[in-house]
């Protein structure tokens, strides 16, 4: 008996997803790595959240399908809370809707690149897994998409690591002509123009995901909102571990969603920083995608060494940015997260360094 016998061969197979970097509070680094929030909540969710604290609750289980977030967030976003599923971070969602979606030998179809989990929960699930490259002006491979047959269309939108968006419109044309469901990853949707919350109405095979770890400044407590038709809703639920969101978790998202508009300070300025450092990258040769996320990817300039390179240089010097090396087409590229203007102006000054001949 080994190991091949024990495990499945799908997950033997598998290269497994690896999360960015958290480095360990000992070495105080600028966190450009995993788009993060960089500011704290602001005031009135923080102070919601020290009156609500009672330790003692916490002897109790959580309510099993978080019906009180899903409330907060009804009316917060103007939905039924019927069409709303919380998960433990939105890729613990992403882990519902494979398992309840994806049958073993289906089709999960993405455009690529992307966030690359939704390829190892496809390969978990025992799902076919088929990337298709973004068309050269960035918008939807729809036809290429469609050939595939998929069972679920993953989209993320602003997409990560590119930061780009696609036109609503081809959101919508793709829910109308697969008959697979279409997950809409809206991530990193509050630092974007728009969003595809009003396609739900009129789309039955779209799922909204959302998440509270970017622009809400709550990646530690994982909460994460699908937005569906309930008789989708409905299936989840079945699938979800009964008490996927703790105690603590809810009660935090709820005072969050409480105070929805005091983000937005925060959000102004994360993206008054991503239009000032697109600017200051490309004003020094780095050509940068444009960007609706709290992040910009940035091909390195000719000439100034690989992007992995820069990424050990930048770490030298106290910076951490993704890199993807092992993608193609990324070897030359960072994903560097927008943090506070003092950062932003140290990341600068410190490429201003390793540029110099
Ligand atoms: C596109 C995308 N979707 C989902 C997630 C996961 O977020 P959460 O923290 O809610 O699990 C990330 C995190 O980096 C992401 O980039």
């Amino acid at each position: 008996m080994n190991i091949r016998h024990w495990v499945r061969p799908e997950i033997q197979e598998m290269a497994g997803y690896t999360p960015g970097e958290q480095p360990d509070a000992a070495r105080p680094l600028i966190k450009l790595n995993t788009n993060e929030n960089p500011f704290p909540p602001p005031p009135p969710v923080l102070q919601a959240w020290i009156d609500s604290l009672d330790f003692n609750r916490l002897r109790l289980y959580p309510e099993p399908s978080s019906r009180p977030v899903r409330e907060a967030a009804a009316a917060a976003y103007g939905v039924d809370a019927t069409h709303i599923v919380v998960g433990n971070g939105s890729d613990d969602l992403l882990t519902i809707l494979l398992r309840t979606f994806v049958a073993p030998g289906e089709t999960v179809a993405v455009p690529e690149p992307t966030y690359s989990l939704y390829r190892s929960l496809a390969q978990i699930q025992g799902g076919r897994f088929v990337g298709i490259p973004w068309a050269a002006d960035g918008g939807l491979p729809l036809a290429g998409l469609l050939a595939s047959q998929p069972k679920m269309v993953i989209i993320a939108r602003p997409n990560a690591p590119t930061g780009h968006v696609i036109p609503l419109d081809s959101v919508a044309e793709l829910c109308q002509q697969t008959s697979g469901v279409v997950v809409l990853d809206e991530a990193y949707v509050d630092f974007a123009d728009d969003n595809g919350m009003p396609l739900l109405q009129e789309q039955k095979n779209l799922i909204i995901i959302r998440t509270f770890s970017k622009s809400m400044a709550m990646a530690g407590m994982r909460i994460g909102l699908a937005f569906c038709p309930p008789a989708l809703a409905e299936q989840m639920h079945k699938v979800r571990d009964s008490y996927n969101v703790n105690r603590l978790s809810q009660e935090m998202a709820v005072a969050a969603l409480n105070h929805l508009a005091s983000y937005q300070p925060i959000l102004q300025t994360i993206r008054r920083e991503r239009h000032d450092l697109t600017i200051a990258l490309r004003h020094r040769g780095f050509q940068v995608t444009e960007s609706q996320a709290n992040f910009v990817l940035a091909r390195v300039p000719a000439g100034h060494g690989r992007g992995k390179d820069w990424l050990e240089a930048l770490r030298e010097a106290g910076i951490l940015v993704r890199y993807f090396g092992d993608d193609p087409g990324l070897s030359d590229h960072l994903r560097i997260t927008i943090g506070r203007p003092e950062e932003m102006a140290q990341l600068i000054e410190a490429i201003d360094r390793l540029l110099q001949p």
